[in-house]
């Protein structure tokens, strides 16, 4: 792609805005990089793995140990608590220049308290609350002498077989960059530098969530179109946020490793995006350019990843071990160098650390944020927001605490692991409330049960004879099943995204005994569960809820939380219909008619439709939309219509609805998907109630990539859709975007 279009793209995209340097912090950087060698430098690029995964004892520790006296280690990972980043400071203070260590740490949902899983906290569609989840985890993380958290990843992933969509937020791009801007906020605060913020990091740069086959670490082909408007704006919308830095990924994009990539880190990210903060690599990324067969050895990863604009080295000691001879040599300018230790410096100026370099580290105020009570509190809330009603055949919930049988079953019933999910922080976390327990206490006069029917996995079924005895005896039965925890994330990818082990068949041997059967599903990406989703009377999507999932899923099954959260990816019926979104194109054989599908782009052995659409999630009470409006029929490119429509609870609980705006762009110069999210509203109502809802129409919401990169709208006809889910559109319009003049 010619620079000028690129520069252009980007351009018209969103608007510049160049992180406000400021000029004192400036000078002392200039200051002190005057007096550091080319090593030192270099050192400042490196960053080591510490105890966490090291292993206190090893011999390769001590090395990193007097490493990191010798002033040749800029930042460490996976060193946490006040104690041991105070050690680890000290040693790094012993370096001729003292200049201190950066902290980094995968605070991906939580650090003492455990949050939903982030595609579990995706379903809230409340981003005061995500913002909220991400402020704790930075509080507490902060609070144990951490800087930095690697968070938030913003990877669009529309694929279920890859592990990791469970970290990100789901498959749109509209919701997840709403979501990506949430969690920066809520990371770093209002300034860098508060000691109950750290830095984000905006991950993994980039498309890394379109891996081929959804095999992790697997390679990305994909347009520049899609690049540019459905992978990059979720990063886009985090440095706009102030996403103090960056992490590349694992993945070649279109044949080039993404540490290596030039295009990607130079030319967008520190060129037409003007990035000021400092790239981190992915663990051992540089490295793995060897085996990718894009660099010839560790001493030309070092050279490709630096001048491609990749600042920081995470454990592949490209840097270390060659970049100074590299140096020497010319084929990295100092120039290149000099920039990627300023950006560096920086942040760390900006952090406050040369003031006073355990200023993060204060073991008083450890001891009371890990045990401020209002983060419970907030846990709990977010884990009820995130949790998704899929189904609920006759009002089977929520249930009765009146004097009846609740038998509750399943190897995930009394799990605690299991609800925390994955890319939790190694150590001391707080307690967890399994689902049994949470039912048990909320269940006022119901008598509860228990049997665990199988084990972590359900390989076997000698449990199940007393586990249908507990249900022939109840008046109601809660299924907990779903994927154990270490199941979803990094290198977890499955071709078989079924329900493991004989879970589906503990289901029908209960479904058998006539009583209704609540499943709980746990999961850290969407299951396939045919038999349950035709059969279950109701199922509650819990993903990986956290510390307060126990409670969170016993308020919703007994109707103290009216369920209110909506898919954020699509559940397929099988994984031969992946990768599957609702923001497909028509195609131009497109299917009217399910029972006529010849000759169609169809398959002649499922339908088209997924088992669940994105955006849906039932409530206790039901929503009617009306009255729709629009302002004009027409708009000028640079006015502005108002669609609008009243919503009303018309049933008996008070509830929470996520209304959706979609549109669709009817005829264009590149066709545009039959729908796409343009905009969504979070709206209470007590029953009874009813509230207009209006969402603005301007040019920017209509807008697209064309075949040569530049961003803007074709004046034409769009469809306006309205509705409850994507495939629950309530209310259409139209409107006609006029030529410029
Ligand atoms: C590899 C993962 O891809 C990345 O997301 C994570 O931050 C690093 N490891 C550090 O743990």
């Amino acid at each position: 792609m010619k620079k000028t279009t690129l520069a252009l793209a980007a351009a018209l995209l969103l608007p510049l805005m160049a992180h406000a340097q400021d000029a004192q912090i400036d000078r002392k950087v200039a200051a002190l990089m005057k007096q550091m060698t080319v090593a030192e430098k270099v050192g400042q690029l490196h960053q080591l793995s510490g105890r966490l995964f090291t292993g206190p004892t090893s011999s390769d520790y001590a090395a990193k140990l007097a490493d990191i006296r010798l002033g040749k280690v800029g930042s460490m990972l996976n060193i946490k608590g006040v104690a041991d980043t105070r050690e680890i400071q000290a040693l790094a203070l012993q370096s001729r220049l003292h200049i201190p260590l950066l902290f980094g740490q995968d605070v991906i949902h939580g650090y003492h308290t455990v949050f939903p899983v982030p595609l579990g906290e995706s379903a809230s569609w409340d981003m005061e609350a995500i913002e909220q989840s991400a402020h704790i985890a930075a509080r507490e993380a902060a609070a144990a002498g951490i800087h930095w958290t690697f968070a938030p990843m913003v990877d669009i992933a529309r694929d279920p077989r890859w592990g990791r969509v469970m970290e990100g937020a789901g498959e749109d791009t509209f919701l997840g960059s709403a979501i990506a801007r949430a969690r920066v906020h809520g990371f770093q605060g209002k300034q860098l530098g508060a000691t109950d913020s750290v830095m984000a990091t905006a991950k993994h740069f980039a498309a890394y969530g379109a891996a081929v086959a959804g095999r992790d670490y697997n390679a990305v082909d994909m347009s520049n179109q899609q690049l540019f408007e459905v992978y990059l704006p979720p990063f886009k919308a985090a440095l706009d946020a102030g996403a103090a830095t960056f992490m590349n990924s694992f993945n070649t994009l279109n044949g080039i490793p993404a540490t290596g990539n030039l295009f990607l880190q130079r030319d967008i990210l520190k060129g037409s995006w003007n990035f000021k903060g400092f790239v981190v690599s992915d663990w051992g990324s540089v490295r793995e350019m060897v085996p990718h067969g894009y660099a010839a050895d560790l001493a030309d990863a070092s050279v490709k990843a630096i001048n491609a604009g990749s600042d920081m080295d995470m454990e592949s000691y490209a840097h270390i071990k060659h970049l100074e001879d590299a140096v020497k040599s010319g084929k990295v300018k100092m120039k290149t160098l000099d920039d990627a230790v300023y950006r560096i410096l920086y942040k760390k100026f900006e952090l406050g650390l040369f003031d006073d370099p355990y200023r993060y580290s204060v073991a008083a105020r450890e001891k009371a944020v890990l045990a401020d009570p209002s983060h419970r509190a907030a846990a709990l809330d977010v884990a009820q927001k995130s949790l998704v009603l899929l189904k609920n055949a006759a009002k089977t919930l929520p249930l009765s605490r009146a004097a009846q049988k609740i038998a509750v079953i399943g190897p995930l019933a009394d799990a605690k692991r299991d609800l925390e999910g994955g890319w939790v922080v190694e150590g001391d976390r707080a307690p967890v409330v399994s689902i049994l327990e949470g039912i048990r206490s909320h269940a006022g006069k119901a008598e509860v049960s228990y049997a665990e029917a199988c084990g972590a996995g359900c390989t076997g079924t000698e449990g199940f004879d007393d586990a249908v005895a507990a249900a022939t005896r109840a008046d109601v039965v809660v299924l907990v099943v779903g994927e154990t925890w270490d199941l979803s994330g990094e290198a977890k990818s499955r071709t078989d995204i079924t329900l493991p082990g004989h879970q589906e068949q503990l289901f029908a041997a209960l479904k058998a005994t006539g009583k209704p059967v609540v499943v709980v599903m746990l999961a850290g990406r969407p299951l396939v569960f045919n038999t349950i989703a035709d059969q279950a009377d109701a199922i509650v999507y819990a993903w990986f809820p956290g510390s307060e999932g126990g409670n969170a899923v016993a308020n919703v099954l007994f109707g103290d939380y009216n369920p209110s959260g909506k898919l954020p990816i699509t559940f397929p019926r099988s994984v031969g219909q992946i990768p599957l979104s609702y923001a497909q194109y028509s195609t131009g054989r497109p299917v009217t008619d399910e029972k006529n599908v010849v000759y169609k782009s169809a398959y002649i052995d499922s339908v088209n439709t997924p088992r669940y659409a994105f955006g849906h999630g039932l409530s206790y009470t039901d929503f009617k939309y009306s009255g729709l409006t629009i302002s004009s029929k027409a708009m000028a490119p640079s006015q502005q219509v108002t669609l609008s429509f009243d919503l009303a609870n018309t049933g008996k609980a008070e509830g929470t609805e996520i209304v959706q705006l979609y549109l669709r762009d009817l005829v264009a110069s590149v066709v545009r998907p039959v729908k796409e999210l343009k905009g969504f509203q979070k709206v209470h109502l007590l029953p009874g109630e009813q509230r207009r809802v209006s969402f603005t129409i301007d040019r920017e919401l209509l807008s697209f990539f064309n075949s040569q990169l530049v961003w803007g709208a074709e004046a034409g006809d769009f469809k306006l859709m309205v509705g409850s889910a994507s495939d629950d559109i309530r209310l259409e319009g139209a409107v006609t975007l006029l030529p410029s003049k």
